[in-house]
């Protein structure tokens, strides 16, 4: 696909999104607002502290509590959250951004029915996308998420414009930390450009790999002390998901630990982190990503 056709194709696609935002405001025949997705990005300063497992976890949980989930590999150049549910997609959104597939035709089904949009691994351009390429993602997505209730975007980790501009388009960043010292240090980075840069007013913190709740809990102490002298960010506390070695010996074997070993300390932790997503108040009103990464672009 040549340059004129994919500008084309982002106009094309712009157009639609203004139609279906003039649909958003309609109500529907009962009278009710139309249901609005819910967009919850997944991220880290440090890498392997744990986002894709608590993606993909998260994502069966909440499937369980009854919403249709839709999960992103925004991890562009080292996707691998189909690795770990043990799919083998034949395409993926390397496939959409080359113009040779749409979204729908690249979606997977996995465990507990979640749908997954798998990302490719090892090409290193798109660790780098153009603003076009971006722009072509988000507006794709945009128009297939009505149908679902929460997407969770699991992101690279690091402070690279592709893992700020996923974040910028989600109405919930949950920023997840190990108990280690420099993946604290690494999410304030992380905060401080997402404060700074991208106007970000509120994040969550969850704490992967707690020795206990009593842990996790006086981690996020120690570091709203330090963000709120610092940062001109509000960062609440959204839990902990406890050290469990069931969730290694999951991964080797392909397969979420809260399907392989549900009674687990942390498929019960899983368990009550759906809840609260369940009930989460959004900081931010959806007026569908793409507009949030368009407002985002101009500012
Ligand atoms: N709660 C936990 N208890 C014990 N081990 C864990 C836990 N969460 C994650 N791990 C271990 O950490 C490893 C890395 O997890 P994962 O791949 O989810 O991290 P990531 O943040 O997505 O990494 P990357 O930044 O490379 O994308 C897992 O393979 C698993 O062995
Ligand atoms: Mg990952």
């Amino acid at each position: 696909m040549g340059l004129k056709d994919k500008e084309n194709k982002v106009i094309n696609l712009s157009k639609r999104i203004g139609e279906k935002a003039g649909m958003i405001k309609n109500k529907n025949s009962d009278g009710k607002y139309k249901k609005e997705t819910r967009v919850i990005a997944i991220t880290s300063g440090k890498g392997g502290v744990g986002k894709t497992n608590i993606v993909a976890n998260l994502g069966l949980a909440l499937s369980r509590l009854g919403k249709k989930v839709l999960m992103l590999d925004a991890d562009l150049g080292l996707g691998n959250l189909d690795v770990l549910l043990g799919l083998a997609p034949k395409y993926n959104l390397s496939h959409v951004i080359s113009g040779e597939k749409s979204m729908e035709e690249i979606i997977l089904k996995g465990p507990g029915n979640v749908e997954i949009l798998p990302a490719s691994s090892g090409i290193q351009e798109l660790t780098q996308l153009s603003k076009q390429q971006k722009i072509q993602i988000l507006t794709e997505l945009d128009l297939l998420i009505d149908s679902f209730d929460v997407l969770l975007i699991d992101t690279a980790a690091g402070i690279s414009t592709n893992v700020l501009d996923f974040n910028a388009t989600a109405q919930e960043i949950l920023i997840v930390v190990s108990p280690e010292p420099t993946s604290l240090t690494d999410a304030y980075a992380l905060m401080k450009v997402l404060s700074m840069k991208y106007s970000e007013k509120h994040c969550r913190l969850l704490v992967n790999q707690a020795a206990s709740d009593q842990e996790g809990r006086e981690i996020y102490r120690q570091y709203n002390r330090v963000a709120e002298r610092f940062l001109n960010i509000s960062v609440k506390y959204f839990g902990c998901v406890l050290f469990d070695e069931k969730v290694t010996k999951s991964v080797r074997r392909q397969q979420v630990v809260l399907e392989l070993y549900p009674d687990s300390p942390a498929s019960k932790c899983f368990g009550m982190l759906a809840k609260k997503v369940k009930n989460m108040k959004t900081s931010k009103t959806t007026e569908g990503i793409s507009n949030l990464f368009w407002k985002h672009l101009v500012q």
